[in-house]
């Protein structure tokens, strides 16, 4: 029996194990996979347990970036991104890759059918998931600008990727003129055992904002890479603002395809579970 887990903290959102699990058995792999709920302060221990356990596994908050010292080698993408959402255990070497790249592409050109270079995208957040966006951004031409509640993170990220920066509260001045805004933080996340996430968005402010100042049309497209719930309250506001919105399932879709590659090198199957995550 082969085991697998996703490493997170919190974790309890995750629905990569319904994933998973349901793609093993419609292939016939003998394998289990779990939710690891790691604080960062375990990080290092729980690595050093890994390899011994575990034939690979997935990356999510807030461990992307702080993953990388525990690991034997880094694949040349995730290494320019310096984010790793996926691990192989190859005989004992254990590796790290990015594959929220192979969802990022297909999200961004489902949500703009105009040219992207004029979209002029604001990306909000500057952790691991952001990192993942700006550098698919970039390959596909096209300058982000980084919003994010810490400026220096937002700044070392724009510097990384040579795009401009500011603070969440930014977002008024630039959003006249933007097409694209992508959220890449972790607010309005389903949370177990409370209700509060419903509320939260990391732009408070946006609904009044979009309904009080006259935008050029086409306004903005949201688009979120939260799947957990699939309309968080800031592609809620967005759409009650009139705005179209892309939800994160087709991301998180991507991502768990690539990783059921790495590990396994077949292809997932056309399982219930895929396409149920789909559907609202
Ligand atoms: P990941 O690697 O999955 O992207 P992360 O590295 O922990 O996770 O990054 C989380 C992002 O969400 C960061 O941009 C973080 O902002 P800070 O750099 O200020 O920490 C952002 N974030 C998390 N909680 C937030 C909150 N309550 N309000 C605004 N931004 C938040």
């Amino acid at each position: 029996m082969l085991h697998y887990c996703v490493i997170g903290f919190p974790v309890h959102h995750s629905l990569s194990p319904k994933v998973h699990n349901a793609a093993f058995r419609s292939c016939k792999i003998r394998a289990r996979y779990v939710k690891e709920e790691v604080p960062p302060k375990e990080l290092g221990n729980f690595m050093r347990s890994f390899r011994e356990k575990y034939a690979g596994a997935n990356v999510t908050i807030p461990h992307k970036e702080a993953i990388i010292p525990f690991l034997d080698k880094v694949s040349p993408e995730a290494r320019k991104i310096r984010a790793v959402n996926t691990i192989v255990n190859q005989d004992g070497l254990i590796i790290g890759y990015n594959t929220d790249v192979d969802g990022v592409p297909s999200m961004v050109e489902f949500a703009m059918s105009k040219p992207l270079r004029s979209s002029h995208p604001i990306i909000i957040g500057a952790g691991g998931a952001a990192r993942a966006v700006a550098y698919v951004l970039k390959k596909m031409g096209v300058r982000p600008r980084i919003l994010n509640r810490t400026l220096s993170h937002a700044k070392k990220l724009a510097e990384d990727f040579s795009c401009g920066f500011g603070k969440l509260d930014d977002f008024k001045r630039y959003i006249p003129g933007c097409r694209m805004i992508i959220n890449a933080t972790s607010v309005g996340m389903f949370r177990e055992g409370s209700s509060s996430y419903k509320r939260q968005t990391p732009l408070p402010g946006l609904l009044e904002f979009l309904r009080r100042c006259p935008l050029s049309e086409p306004k903005p497209v949201v688009l979120d890479i939260i799947y957990r719930p699939r309309m968080t309250k800031l592609l809620r506001d967005a759409k009650k603002a009139g705005c179209r919105v892309v939800t994160g399932d087709l991301l998180f879709l991507a991502q768990a395809k690539r990783s059921f590659e790495l590990w396994t090198g077949k292809k997932t199957p056309r399982n219930p579970i895929f396409s149920k995550i789909q559907r609202p």
